[in-house]
């Protein structure tokens, strides 16, 4: 039997307080729906059909590139009813599986643990114990520990009220049964909904038996109903998070104190100290460390390179036994070579430095090509921008460039090239020589300080 994957995401989400559907808004970096579809996608299904709602077609349009099927419920008039507007895109031949949206951290291994544990069953889903069931459907079951049906909170009986027992809502039957079960459903209840959860009375009524399975933690079925929940989900994420991460070999300084947004892959014996913040797509290898307050963003960090305090970080690739900061600012496209230094009050754009070289004060280095072992002086800049286009620099290897020396680009300095310090280099810079650019220094003899002009 193959596999069809509902996931519903057309409740207005009102309690977020967003203009943002609430499915768009993120845990962890990730947007909720793109998580619950990255997961739905590791169970290999046939299809995965998102149900979303009136004011949606903006989920649809922002996440078209998920490659999922789309399905309006233009009316919000339940669960039940929202699952049947998906039936009709899937084979009678297959298991539906269906998930929320807005419950962003189901695991696969509690999926699997489902689609198992239903194997031999029509009916199955996920339950958990919560201290405060209030709001949820409550699991009843007999005499002899049977689940033989679903209550919603607002219908419960007080009696039924005590029962800690809950339905997360991630539910799997045969597609058969729901397009059977589905029609049946009525909404003659308080919320005037059809439920999904009415499926249980009847599959108990047709004598089958309905399989429950224990959730592996309460928050990887907890749903997000407003920003107090979606913030206190992001805590536990990124808490689960750095244990992950510290159990794979990485110290972490203080496992509160820093965020994982996106995907990061880090090698051994790794230190992050604190408020470090790792966004998008983020390599970071082995004996690498980094130090307080540095936000680093789809790069990939070489191993033994240090990224030292307060330092920002992004689109780069920086090599082996390199040193950043502190307070350096790598900006997009920039590379940096095997034991290149960015010292200090240092930004660089959309540059290559070479093997050894180093910028180790107050510099700016953009769009430009630095060879191996050029020295950069402290204040040096390259004036690459003329307010409409933008122009390359070249340094070649073992340049010096003394300090507060201005390149104006296109410019090349030669190989092995000194700039003396204070230099508006305008012209090509020659191999080997020393070029200076800037004022001769002169001294007046017999200058007198002005004085005061006596008033009349
Ligand atoms: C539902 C379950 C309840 C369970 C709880 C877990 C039903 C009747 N109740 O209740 O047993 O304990 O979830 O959180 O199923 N949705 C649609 N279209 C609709 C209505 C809802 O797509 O017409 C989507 C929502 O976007 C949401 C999910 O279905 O992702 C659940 O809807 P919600 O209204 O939150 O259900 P609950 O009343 O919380
Ligand atoms: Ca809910």
């Amino acid at each position: 039997m193959g596999l069809s994957i509902v996931i519903l995401a057309a409740g207005k989400g009102k309690r977020m307080g967003s203009s943002l559907p609430k499915v768009a808004h993120k845990v962890g970096g990730v947007a909720m729906i793109e998580r619950v579809i990255a997961t739905a996608k590791s169970l290999k299904p046939n299809s995965i059909n998102v149900v979303y709602g009136n004011g949606g077609t903006r989920i649809r349009d922002d996440f078209k590139q998920l490659n999922v099927n789309w399905i309006q419920q233009h009316q919000q008039l339940g669960t039940g009813h929202a699952v049947a507007q998906a039936l009709p895109n899937i084979s009678d031949k297959d298991q539906v599986l269906i998930l929320y949206g807005d419950v962003p951290l189901i695991s696969t291994s509690t999926l699997t643990k489902l689609l198992e544990h239903s194997n031999n069953r029509r009916l199955s889903l996920v339950v958990t114990e919560l201290d405060d069931p209030t709001g949820f459907g409550r699991i009843i079951r007999n005499e002899v520990s049977n689940i033989i049906a679903i209550v919603e909170h607002k219908d419960a009986s007080e009696a039924q009220r005590r029962i800690k027992e809950i339905n997360t809502g991630i539910i799997t039957a045969n597609a058969k049964d729901l397009k059977k079960w589905l029609p049946k459903l009525k909404n003659n209840n308080k919320q005037n909904e059809y439920y999904l959860t009415d499926i249980v009375g009847l599959a108990v009524g047709e004598g089958l038996s309905v399989g429950g399975v224990k959730a592996a933690s309460r928050q990887e079925v907890q749903g997000v109903n407003d920003r107090w929940e979606l913030a206190r989900l992001e805590r536990y994420y990124q808490l689960s998070k750095a244990q992950e991460i510290a159990y794979s070999g990485v110290t972490i300084m203080d496992p509160n104190r820093l965020d994982i947004r996106g995907n990061v892959k880090i090698g051994k014996d790794v230190t992050l100290d604190v408020n470090v913040i790792l966004e998008g797509d983020v390599e970071i290898g082995s004996n690498v460390v980094i130090g307080p307050n540095v936000i680093i963003k789809d790069s990939i960090i070489g191993k033994d390179t240090h990224i030292l305090a307060n330092s920002v970080i992004e689109g780069a690739k920086i090599a082996n036994e390199c040193s950043v900061g502190p307070f350096a600012r790598i900006r997009p496209e920039t590379v940096l070579e095997k034991k290149a230094k960015i010292g200090n009050f240092v930004e660089v754009k959309k540059s290559k430095i070479g093997a050894g070289s180093k910028a180790s004060h107050l510099a700016y280095v953009g769009d430009s090509v630095v060879g191996k072992e050029v020295n950069i002086g402290a204040g040096v800049i390259t004036c690459n921008y003329d307010g409409v286009n933008k122009y390359k620099t070249v340094m070649d290897d073992g340049a010096f460039i003394g300090s507060n020396s201005s390149l104006v680009a296109p410019i090349t300095v030669g190989k092995n090239a000194y700039i003396a310090a204070g230099s508006t280099v305008t012209k090509q810079a020659p191999a080997n020589e020393l070029t200076i650019a800037r004022g001769k220094q002169m001294t007046i003899p017999g200058w007198k300080r002005p004085v005061k002009s006596k008033k009349k």
